[in-house]
């Protein structure tokens, strides 16, 4: 089955061709090929992502995009037996464009439409590694807008173990690498910065590191952040010292609540998702801990940490074949005029 993904739920427009008859073996097999466009250049003069041009990008991006990986791929679009795309969450106007341009492709060709959750593609990107873990496993999953434990029995069975009760951790990187001046978007700036920084010069608090729940906590972080900031003594030559501290307790609470999350469950497979993913710190320390508690981490390839389409066809073409390998010979049928968007949509009632 040939599946087309399409991402726009953010500041990424993502595209992917994935062939699930080559990848039963491993999935990255399957990856035909991908493209992503990332707007961030475009948003950066704003410090951030601004929804209207954001949905206009993707409108340009998204099917000079397709063209360029079918050619790639050596494949037309009447190869296609299914167009997956993101329905959620994210911006309502990034999502409607990919939405429309998926459903409008599918009812054109005659095959199905498949609407994602993103944060499930984020969840199974991992598998598109040259080594993918098996089920189940913990998934660690931090993006912009999300920070979550998640108990990942088989694809479709996620139990939530906790969440953060105000600002994810990407968001908590982002707004102390603004009140640190760093470009949109922060995390890897700041990560970048932190490296020049010595350690210890800044003690910041671990919210609810302590807590016996899995949840987590950011707000608190961001103001300490800022009044260490704004003290009279503090220097642009601080601002190393600075970001290296942020960057130590944001990973210093995702780790020890991973390895809680571990114990709690049993399980000694984590699976690390999402943009902060891309974090060398956050990777170090959790393959130190791993090493030392028989645990293995896995990881997404560094390109499909960030927002991409590859794994939102690879979750089309999973759905698909785990709900209806049958009746996809039939779609021609139930392909769809109308579709709707989910700006918000929780994971765990998938
Ligand atoms: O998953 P993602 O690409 O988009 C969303 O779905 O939100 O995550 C973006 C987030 C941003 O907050 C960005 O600052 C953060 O991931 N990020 C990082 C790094 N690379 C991206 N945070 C820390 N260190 C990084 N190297
Ligand atoms: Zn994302």
């Amino acid at each position: 089955m040939l599946v087309l993904g399409i991402e726009t739920s953010c500041d990424e427009s993502g595209v992917a061709l994935y062939d699930s008859a080559r990848g039963r073996d491993t999935p990255l097999s399957g990856l035909l090929a991908h493209a992503i466009h990332s707007q961030v250049a475009m948003h950066n003069e704003y410090g951030g992502v601004v929804p209207e041009l954001a949905s206009r990008d993707h409108i340009r991006r998204v099917l000079p995009l397709v063209q360029k990986i079918a050619a790639q791929a050596g494949v037309g679009m009447k190869d296609l037996d299914a167009i997956a795309y993101t329905q959620g969450p994210g911006l309502s106007g990034a999502l409607l464009v990919g939405a429309s341009i998926a459903t409008a492709l599918a009812y054109g060709l005659g095959i199905p439409a498949v609407p994602v959750h993103h944060l499930e593609g984020h969840l199974l990107s991992p598998l598109l590694s040259k080594d993918p873990p098996d089920f189940p496993f913990v998934a660690l999953l931090v993006s912009g807008g999300h920070t979550q434990l998640m108990q990942v029995a088989a694809v479709g069975d996620y139990i939530l173990l906790g969440e953060t009760l105000d600002d994810a951790a990407g968001e908590a990187f982002d707004k102390s690498a603004k009140m640190l001046g760093l470009p949109y978007p922060g995390g890897p700036a700041l990560s970048r910065l932190a490296q020049e920084g010595k350690p210890g010069r800044f003690r910041l608090p671990r919210p609810m590191q302590k807590s016996r729940d899995l949840d987590f906590s950011f707000s608190g972080l961001k103001t300490a952040v800022m009044l260490a900031a704004r003290a009279a003594d503090f220097g642009d030559a601080d601002r190393p010292d600075l970001a290296r501290a942020v960057e130590e307790a944001i990973v210093d609470v995702l780790a020890s609540k991973s390895l809680a999350a571990l114990e709690r469950t049993g399980m000694a497979r984590l699976v690390v998702a999402g943009g902060v993913g891309a974090n060398r710190l956050l990777r170090t320390t959790l393959d130190a801990a791993a090493a030392r508690r028989g645990f293995r981490v896995y990881y997404p390839e560094m390109e499909l940490c960030t927002d991409n389409g590859a794994m939102i066809a690879l979750v089309g073409a999973l759905r698909l074949g785990a709900s209806a390998a049958a009746d996809a010979a039939d779609t021609g049928t139930r392909a769809s005029r109308g579709f709707t968007v989910k700006p918000r949509w929780d994971l765990a009632s998938l």
